[in-house]
């Protein structure tokens, strides 16, 4: 896959088009984020995504906790104004704004209570000083005992095992007609340059748990499909 320019109203229309053969994973583990969210929303907290795209999840998401509220960031216009069309049934629940996360602390958030952050495969556009920011933001936004969710690419950082990855790739397209094992690189050193050439930068899971872990969180992998992760961080809750 080339760069991808999510500015581009071209590359916005084709993500609104084919968000799954990419990443089979994709709709179970959005299925787990948002049980996560339904099992303990309450009604008057406020939700946070980073990188809210096309309302793809907020469409997900308001379907199954109807009173949830959302304030959705994202920095491309082409991708928001998308979302816009397709949230327009839930107008008065989400709240759109658009901004760079890569000067995440600029990002001037309406004053809510967050109970909830998450982001779905958006934060691997941040380099690792970025996402060292981007944790302690996220940290700082949610109220105590609040919840953070990341579904995103991690890195695949080990050379000898990149054949295992390959067989569970191939496997995940016998059994979902998708194309990741072509997709990912048929070697670990085009798997490198295909990662770089598509823009994405990401992190590999220790490395997330460790930033998460040093932004003050408590954190853990719930999921992991080969390459795409479902991590949680909580921020402990206030003691007396
Ligand atoms: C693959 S899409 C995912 C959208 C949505 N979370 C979903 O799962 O359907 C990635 C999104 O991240 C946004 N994005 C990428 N880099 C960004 C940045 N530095 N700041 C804000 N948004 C960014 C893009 O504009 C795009 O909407």
């Amino acid at each position: 896959m080339p760069y991808q320019d999510f500015k581009d109203p071209a590359t916005a229309q084709a993500w609104d088009a084919d968000n799954r053969s990419y990443n089979p994973a994709r709709m179970e583990q959005l299925d787990m984020l948002i049980t996560l969210i339904a099992a303990a929303y309450q009604p008057g907290k406020a939700i946070l995504d980073l990188g809210i795209g096309t309302g793809l999840v907020e469409e997900l998401l308001f379907h199954r906790v109807p009173e949830a509220f959302v304030v959705g960031v994202d920095a491309s216009p082409a991708m928001l104004a998308r979302a816009q069309q397709r949230l327009q049934p839930y107008a008065a629940q989400y709240v759109a704004l658009e901004h760079d996360l890569t000067a995440i602390n600029s990002l001037q958030l309406p004053g809510h209570a967050y109970a909830f952050v998450f982001s779905v495969q958006t934060l691997h556009h941040l380099t690792d000083e970025q996402m060292q920011t981007a944790y302690r933001f996220i940290y700082d936004t949610l109220e105590p005992g609040g919840l953070f969710l990341l579904l995103d690419r991690i890195a695949v950082e080990k050379a000898g095992l990149y054949d295992c990855y390959q067989h569970l790739w191939a496997r995940q397209d016998r059994l979902h007609d998708s194309h990741v094992a072509v997709n990912e690189g048929a070697t670990f050193s085009d798997h490198q340059r295909i990662v770089a050439e598509r823009g994405d930068l990401p992190l590999g899971l220790e490395r997330h748990l460790q930033l998460l872990t040093a932004a003050g969180f408590e954190a853990a992998c719930l999921n992991l499909q080969t390459n795409r992760a479902l991590v949680a961080g909580r921020k402990q809750k206030e003691t007396a």
